[in-house]
């Protein structure tokens, strides 16, 4: 007798329980919108629309909870937390029991290729994390206590999301008592043996976080003819 496949899934968790405090305008940056289009918009159409996503979680405020489910009724909506980590992990509790494989984006970030989807999902095959990231354009330095001292900027990436894992190993990071600002440096810290890497992320995936940044994703709407 033929042993019974459980189809494993792709699930997207889309946070967007934050309150946009540098930007400081009237309503959430991820409900403003951009061509007529709500921010948070973008990424749920591209997560939606892409053939190896199976289901799309999104992570709001008590505040907005109805909008969204109003707004977005193919994807399941859960309640935010006080940090973007205690988002993350209300969306990981309502993961269906299928999901093998999840990636945290953020609504703030409404231009996420699909090709860089593609990446992350292809890099999962051999790795149990994947991160897109950029090398930074400009030289780095860090602040010290005397001063500071200048870093290699050809070792230096900066992080985008989507954030992907086969969901176990971030379960189990979200489990533990560390906390960090994104999925990859706190598995990092729970697992130092996980399989992390990264795939080249795209210099239109900004996050909204100034007011410039709006103007920048405008002027990539233009380009790109979304
Ligand atoms: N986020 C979330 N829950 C939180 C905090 C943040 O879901 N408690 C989400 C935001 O909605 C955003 C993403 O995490 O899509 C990235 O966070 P960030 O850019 O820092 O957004 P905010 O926290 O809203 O902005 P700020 O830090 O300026 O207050
Ligand atoms: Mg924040």
């Amino acid at each position: 007798m033929l042993k019974e496949m459980t189809k494993k899934i792709n699930t997207a968790i889309i946070v967007a329980a934050g309150s946009g405090t540098r930007l400081a305008s009237e309503i959430p940056k991820q409900f403003l919108k951009l061509r007529d289009t709500e921010i948070l918009s973008y990424s749920v159409r591209t997560f939606l629309t892409h053939a190896q996503i199976d289901e799309v979680i999104i992570v709001a405020s008590e505040e907005y909870l109805e909008h969204v489910k109003e707004r977005y009724p193919k994807c399941i909506i859960v309640r935010g937390g006080a940090t973007r980590q205690d988002s993350v992990q209300n969306g990981l509790s309502v993961c269906s029991p299928d999901t093998q494989i999840v990636l945290i984006h953020d609504a703030a970030r409404p231009l996420i290729p699909t090709r860089v989807i593609d990446d992350c999902l292809a890099k999962l095959k051999t790795l149990d994390g994947v991160a897109p990231t950029l090398q930074p354009v400009n030289s780095m330095v860090e602040l010290t206590d005397s001063g500071y001292r200048s870093l290699p900027r050809h070792d230096m990436r900066i992080m985008q999301t989507p954030q992907c894992f086969h969901i176990n190993i971030l379960k189990a990071a979200h489990a533990s008592t560390y906390t960090a600002t994104d999925e990859l440096a706190l598995v990092k810290q729970h697992d130092p043996q996980a399989r992390l890497g990264f795939v080249e992320g795209a210099p239109e995936n900004i996050k909204v976080t100034r007011q410039i940044d709006l103007e920048i994703i405008e002027m990539y709407l233009r380009k790109l003819e979304v």
